[in-house]
């Protein structure tokens, strides 16, 4: 996830960029660059770090113009540097590019371009497209830009301005969104709606598969065979807050909502059409996998607990024992760990003081180190052996969801990377994962569409006083996550726990209407859940299942069931946590909480 801002008209186009990649920054935040058309010549200017460096930058070297685009990065290939930044170029400086989101088979059209001499500056996906662009260009930068993208696979939005063609942007959306602003003789162009607000509340919303040629009379829009097409424009009646959000009312709930995308990214050009995985970071030496004896991981919070989901994962599809700890526990155990073990770093942010030092500890005894994060350029991937980068872009709510949902799905690529290099997964089991792993994003979907439901039930829930999670296997591991999230922003007291555990103690507490949230997902464990699920009905406590939307046998049982669509049981809790994130979220609602920034509590502990 990038901002992308781009300006045509009468302004000083620096200080408009500059001003809508500021409401675009919490969509990236490691670099930043603009690229202005003055003078038969496109300038760049761009540097690593916060806008404000950026801003600084211009100030000791300004370009005058009023064309141009910008661009703020949250970086998905390339450590975030001043020569990664965007803007991109080609070699001759005329063809500028900046973009949002990944170009699949970057490395193979990199590799192509180079062999016939274009020479590459940075280590970035997005290099790539000036250059074709370059290639193609016969006098119209649109119908270039046009030939490039059919030769580039992926998820992306792509913004082109050409020297020669100054007073004119290109733009193309696959995927990653992008919208028009029209204003009064100048044309904007944005990754999103809050960028564009001070200038315009007229806007219109270039769909998959189309581009848009701007120049300061007005936007033509494409189908990229090249039929125009014609739609209405919107008019926004959302504040400048409000859009920040995606409209959403809390970050939060956007980022639930950001969850099939942040999915389908983390997957994207890593799974082969012949199912193979590639793991673009991960660097494990000859003979490494085969030799694994061990794998240990470690992490915080909700980190912690898709660990806890990993422990069943590896497990089950490798043979090999797990080990899950707290990073704050593991740092001070004396663990017994050496160069067969793999190390196993979960952090969202890759900065949580507990994690580095537990990372940096197992490293000290020669285990080998992959972190699995979300930003790329942080400590942890920056001291890690191998890296595993999470795609779920900023997560700004404290409440994490879609780092969770990553990290869940990052661990199953690496446990079937690790099943390939070491033999043994049984090749059914790989394919039916690897197929339903594809599927994850469309399922998560229909879960979400369908959150109304959960409102009512958040209602009921609202005032109770005590709430208890429990669940067997990978149900567990999501009870446990569930149980953190509905704490977290609503401050309702909760505990979560293994199913079989409730009777040797926890049951005391369940009384009557006690809410009791089972997980029952997993086929094995199923009819043991649903025993515990009795002892609670018993007691007259209130259940709700989590179940799959084919179990006919769970009415019977609950009092509420929370449907998921029916997946491979090692999968499910990707699917399984969804409807538990909504109904704390609603319940916070509800109960009138700061969703978005709980008490005491802060996104990243970068202390002990
Ligand atoms: C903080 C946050 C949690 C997060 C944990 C680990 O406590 O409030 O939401 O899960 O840190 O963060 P990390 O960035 O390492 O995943």
């Amino acid at each position: 996830m990038c901002g992308i801002m781009g300006y045509v008209g009468e302004r000083d186009a620096a200080e408009v960029l500059l001003d809508g990649l500021r409401r675009l920054e919490y969509r990236g935040y490691d670099s930043a660059g603009i690229a202005v058309a003055c003078d038969g010549r496109i300038e760049v200017r761009k540097t690593a770090g916060k806008l404000s460096r950026l801003a600084e930058l211009l100030r000791k070297e300004p370009v005058r113009g009023t064309v141009g685009i910008g661009h703020t990065r949250w970086a998905t290939h390339g450590q975030p540097t001043d020569t990664n930044a965007h803007p991109h170029a080609d070699e001759s400086g005329r063809f500028v590019v900046i973009h949002n989101g990944i170009i699949e088979n970057f490395l193979p059209l990199r590799e192509e371009l180079e062999r016939r001499g274009h020479v590459f500056r940075s280590d970035t996906d997005t290099e790539v497209l000036a250059h074709l662009i370059e290639e193609e260009y016969r006098g119209e930068l649109a119908e270039a830009t046009r030939r490039a993208i059919q030769r580039a696979r992926g998820a992306y939005a792509l913004v082109a301005m050409c020297a020669d063609e100054p007073g004119r942007v290109v733009a193309v959306r696959m995927i990653s969104p992008l919208v028009i602003g029209f204003g009064e003789g100048e044309m904007l162009l944005a990754s999103d709606i809050p960028a564009l607000l001070p200038y315009t509340r007229e806007v219109l919303v270039v769909e998959d598969g189309e581009m848009a040629v701007l120049t300061k009379e007005g936007a033509h829009l494409y189908r990229l065979d090249g039929t125009p097409v014609e739609r209405a424009r919107m008019y926004v009646t959302w504040n400048a807050e409000q859009a920040e959000r995606g409209g959403f009312p809390h970050f939060m709930l956007k980022e639930i909502f950001e969850q099939p995308r942040a999915l389908t990214e983390t997957m994207m050009g890593r799974v082969g059409p012949d199912g193979r995985i590639a793991l673009e970071d991960v660097h494990f030496p000859d003979g490494f996998p085969e030799e694994l004896e061990k794998i240990w991981i470690t992490a915080c919070g909700t980190a912690y607990h898709a660990g806890l989901v990993g422990r069943v994962l590896f497990e089950r599809l490798l043979r090999l024992p797990v080990e899950v700890d707290y990073a704050h526990e593991l740092r001070y155990r004396d663990p017994v760990i050496g160069p067969h073990t793999l190390t196993v770093a979960i952090s969202q942010s890759g900065e949580t003081a507990d994690t580095l030092a537990a990372a940096r500890l197992c490293r000290a005894r020669r285990s080998r180190v992959l972190a699995i994060t979300n930003v790329v350029g942080s400590t942890l991937s920056r001291e890690a052996d191998d890296i595993l980068y999470t795609r779920a872009g900023p997560e700004i709510a404290v409440a994490s969801t879609k780092a969770y949902l990553a990290m869940l799905v990052a661990q199953v690529l690496l446990a079937l990377y690790l099943g390939e290099r070491r033999g043994g997964l049984d090749p059914k089991v790989r394919t039916e994962l690897v197929h339903e792993l594809q599927r994850l994003p469309a399922r998560v979907q229909e879960i979400l569409d369908a959150h109304e439901e959960i409102v009512g039930l958040a209602r009921r829930l609202c005032e109770a006083e005590h709430m208890y999670f429990i669940g067997r296997g990978l149900d567990y591991a999501v009870a446990m996550e569930g149980s953190l999230k509905l704490k977290e922003i609503s401050y309702l007291h909760s505990e979560a726990m293994p199913a079989g555990e409730l009777k040797h103690g926890t049951l005391a507490l369940v009384t009557h209407g006690t809410p009791v949230v089972v997980v029952l997902t997993q086929h094995d464990v199923y009819e043991k859940t649903v025993s515990g699920l009795q002892e609670v009905k018993a007691r007259g406590g209130y259940v709700i299942a989590v179940a799959y939307a084919d179990d006919e046998h769970i009415a019977k049982h609950a009092d509420t069931v929370l449907r998921i669509p029916r997946t491979h049981d090692l999968l499910s809790p990707v699917l399984a946590i969804v409807p538990l994130q909504l109904l704390a979220y609603y319940v916070a609602r509800e109960r009138g909480h700061d969703i978005d920034q709980p008490r005491n509590l802060a996104k990243s502990v970068t202390v002990e």
